[in-house]
């Protein structure tokens, strides 16, 4: 799948198979997530994947609007150390992982981490050093679901030179 068909096609699935992702497309995911712009360059992220059931239903029950995450064949927590920049270099990494995973044919949802009042629990759940942030976590598997929001058109949204 081309970059353009990747972005244009992309979409939040929280319905999933419960056929495993192989660990080398888990890696692939990943790489395109460290490899996201970053303000100065800092990458403060960190990636934890994690695929075992305890695992995925713990964070699943910490979270508000995760629950799905207990199915998902693999979830991947962006933590991140608290850069000035942390929120937005996270960000894009984790929409990196999103386009690159639906390229590869695994469905994702983001689910929020930072300002959650849960982010802290997660953290602490996976081992991450004090003080890190919970960026995001990505849910993965391949889709059981073919959801599609509605999108504001590009007409709307687009203003040349000026709003
Ligand atoms: C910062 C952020 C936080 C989100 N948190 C959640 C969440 O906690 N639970 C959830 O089901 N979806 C979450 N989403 C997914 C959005 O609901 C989804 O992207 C939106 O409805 C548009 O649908 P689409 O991804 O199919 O384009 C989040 C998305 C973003 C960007």
């Amino acid at each position: 799948m081309d970059a353009i068909t990747a972005l244009k096609t992309r979409h939040s699935v929280r319905a999933f198979e419960t056929r495993p992702i192989p660990k080398d497309v888990l890696e692939d995911i990943v790489d395109c997530g460290r490899l996201a712009a970053s303000a100065i360059n800092i990458q403060p992220w960190e990636f934890v994947v994690f695929t075992t059931p305890e695992l995925l239903r713990k964070v699943a029950d910490a979270t508000d609007h995760g629950k799905f995450i207990a199915q998902a064949n693999a979830c991947i927590a962006v933590i991140t150390q608290s850069t000035k920049y942390y929120l937005e270099d996270g960000s894009a990494a984790t929409e990196n992982m999103l386009v690159a995973a639906h390229a590869h044919g695994v469905g994702t949802c983001w689910v929020a981490g930072d300002k959650k009042p849960y982010a802290p629990d997660v953290c602490r759940i996976l081992g991450a050093p004090e003080g890190f942030k919970l960026v995001s976590l990505v849910a993965l598997g391949y889709p059981a679901e073919d959801p599609r929001k509605p999108k504001r058109p590009l007409a709307d949204v687009l203003h040349w030179e000026r709003y």
